[in-house]
């Protein structure tokens, strides 16, 4: 939610701080804006409602704001609608030039209210309905204090409550650019002459693929060529950069249209990648993570705690670990978790879920499992994000770098990872023997050349989009591994294309849902798993007898399913433990081309954002 990047050194800010923000664009896209200083000095700030381009157009590309030190900002609007006066960068003073203080903002301050009362008694005056121009001014009042951009940033960081990372210009400190950090991402990458501050790594990769990451309630100052920490009580700290794999091809378009359509390309590979980093030599390796043969057989029970489709990952881990491992699961939204009081046993692994790690939802139920006591284990996409820092054990998808909103790489790469821990568990706590979890690998292993071929025929799901583009409901039905998938096939659906669609355990239609079965409602059913396919054709047959038209997804060889369905695509074959992450395939394809056929920004549905740090 929101993103932020700065610039100093020998080149124009300018043209590299707009580059930079279009590749976080997709953390925010409601307003943007830039504040430059110039050579003799003087700030300016150029602030545009709506997406970048408006702002680009508005400063000519860059070229009308000279300066070699800046920062932006791409809004997704928390505090304040979306406009001009509560779009970043803030100022303390009354213009840019005669502001000690100016600053970008991303996440919450959750005390601004307090905080805003306490400076208008110290005669401040406020322009905008955003919290950012609280922490700004609140900032400048310790500044002019005491003089010192660590005294300033430490008093500050001391009484703001909430989340927050944040990026200054000092009008006394011409070529330094301060950060501040807690709960919300920032890295900083420093090259010879230059250096970079950006809420994500895609956009400095250019730069340098080696990058810094500032820790909770830290300080840094950013020089061209250098960088110098501080922790809270303003002592400087040393630092080691991490180095980053994902080249810069990974962070771009590469011919496709959109990133989704590209992400979705990029399956077979995420999976093979995510694969061959926690299989070596046959044997599934969790060392890298610390969980050990001792860990796992101490398990009593598995919490799993996410958000949006890392849940619907965690409803496919359920139905996985429960039968192959026969160990208890259960799984809960993230943003509730903390909420109902949860009751966790001894010997509980709690896993949290997330592709960015910065889900602030999934980091509080990260942090409530831990101050339970129990051991956790983060599957995350991004390399040193929050919640990697606070888990216990970590698992890493490979991924690479996911910009599209509507996540599918990443999603599909986590439940490779919930597979390998089932089979895992399942045999370290000999529920399997070594047959059986030769078998399982095999059969993973058979994954992205399954996704693959289903890819291979994407112009029929094009052809069935274009069909029903205009519909305004769906229906998703499933039941077990399959309703898992049908709550990931109708949220791609809606969150790309906005056509309203519901998904159902199948046998739940008919306890309310059915109702709104009429004349032509597209009913959209899973059928990969045997044990359940009678049940749920069944259930699709009710609702053709009401006038549904009836897509089905179904196992290699259930052929006799086109005597019921208007429009029928077949899984290749594989356990069924796994067919989830085939059946997935053609509903991400449906809900991309569906949004691409109405006309919509696929890659930045409205009022969506990638990563959501805020609760
Ligand atoms: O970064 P996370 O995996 O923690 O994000 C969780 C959800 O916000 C995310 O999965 C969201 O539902 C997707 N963008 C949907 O495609």
């Amino acid at each position: 939610m929101c993103g932020i990047v700065g610039y100093i050194g020998d080149k124009q800010a300018a043209p590299i701080l707009l580059d930079a923000l279009e590749r976080l664009e997709y953390r925010g896209y409601d307003s943007a804006g830039l504040a430059v200083r110039n050579d003799e000095g003087i700030a300016t700030v150029v602030k545009a409602k709506g997406r970048l381009k408006i702002l680009y157009e508005k400063v000519d590309g860059g070229r009308t704001l000279k300066g070699h030190i800046g920062i932006g900002h791409t809004r997704w609007a928390t505090h304040g609608e979306p406009s001009e006066a509560n779009a970043h960068p803030h100022i303390s003073g009354s213009s840019s030039e005669d502001s000690l203080v100016v600053g970008v903002h991303n996440g919450i301050i959750e005390n601004y209210v307090e905080l805003k009362e306490k400076l208008v008694k110290n005669g401040y005056e406020f322009y905008s309905q955003t919290d950012t121009e609280v922490a700004v001014k609140l900032v400048d009042f310790y500044y002019s204090k005491f003089k010192s951009p660590t005294k300033a940033l430490s008093k500050a960081m001391m009484r703001i409550r909430g989340s927050y990372s944040l990026a200054f210009l000092f009008k006394d400190h011409q070529e330094q650019i301060w950060t501040a950090k807690k709960d919300a991402p920032m890295i900083i990458g420093v090259t010879k002459d230059e250096a970079f501050i950006a809420s994500d790594v895609p956009a400095i990769l250019k730069y340098t693929q080696d990058i810094y990451q500032i820790g909770n309630c830290e300080m840094a100052c950013v020089e061209a060529g250098n960088v110098h920490f501080y922790n809270i009580d303003e002592e400087e700290i040393v630092k080691d950069t991490e180095h980053i794999t994902w080249d810069l091809d990974a962070a771009e378009r590469g011919g496709y249209e959109h990133f989704m359509i590209k992400e979705i390309h990029e399956q077979p590979k995420a999976l093979k990648d995510t694969y061959n980093s926690l299989v070596k030599d046959g044997s599934i390796n969790l060392a890298k993570s610390g969980l050990t043969p001792d860990i796992i057989k101490g398990i009593s029970e598995i919490r799993i705690v996410a958000c949006g489709s890392a849940w619907h990952v965690g409803m496919v881990a359920k139905y996985v670990i429960e039968d192959m491992a026969k160990i208890a699961v259960q799984v809960d939204l993230a943003s509730e978790f903390r909420y109902h009081c949860p009751v966790i046993k001894k010997d509980t692994l709690a896993i949290v879920i997330s592709q960015s790690g910065e889900t602030a939802d999934s980091l509080a139920a990260l942090r409530e499992a831990k101050s339970k006591g129990v051991r956790t284990l983060a599957i995350l996409n991004v390399l040193g994000s929050s919640i990697s820092r606070e888990a216990d054990h970590v698992l890493y998808t490979l991924a690479g770098p996911e910009i599209a909103v509507a996540t599918t790489k990443a999603y599909s790469a986590q439940m490779l990872i919930c597979y390998l821990l089932s089979i895992e568990f399942a045999f370290v706590r000999s529920e399997i023997d070594s047959a059986k979890y030769q078998y399982y690998l095999q059969q993973l292993e058979l994954l992205p050349s399954s996704v693959a071929s289903i890819l291979e025929d994407k112009e029929r799901i094009q052809w069935f989009a274009s069909k029903f583009s205009t519909i305004h409901d769906a229906f998703f039905i499933g039941r077990g591994i399959d309703y898992a998938i049908a709550l990931e096939g109708s949220l791609k659906m809606k969150e790309v294309s906005y056509v309203h669609s519901e998904a159902y355990a199948a046998g739940e239609l008919k306890h309310g849902t059915i109702s709104l079965i009429e004349d032509g409602t597209l009913l959209i059913g899973i059928l990969t798993q045997n044990r359940l396919f009678e049940k749920t054709v069944s259930n699709m047959v009710e609702c053709k007898s009401r006038g549904a038209y009836l897509f089905a997804i179904a196992a290699a060889g259930h052929y006799n399913i086109e005597d019921i369905a208007d429009f029928t695509i077949y899984m290749p074959n594989i356990d069924e433990h796994f067919i989830g992450s085939l059946a997935v395939i053609p509903l991400q394809l449906f809900g991309y081309y569906t949004s691409v056929i109405r006309g919509l920004d696929v890659d930045k549905p409205r009022n969506l954002a990638k990563s959501v740090t805020v609760e």
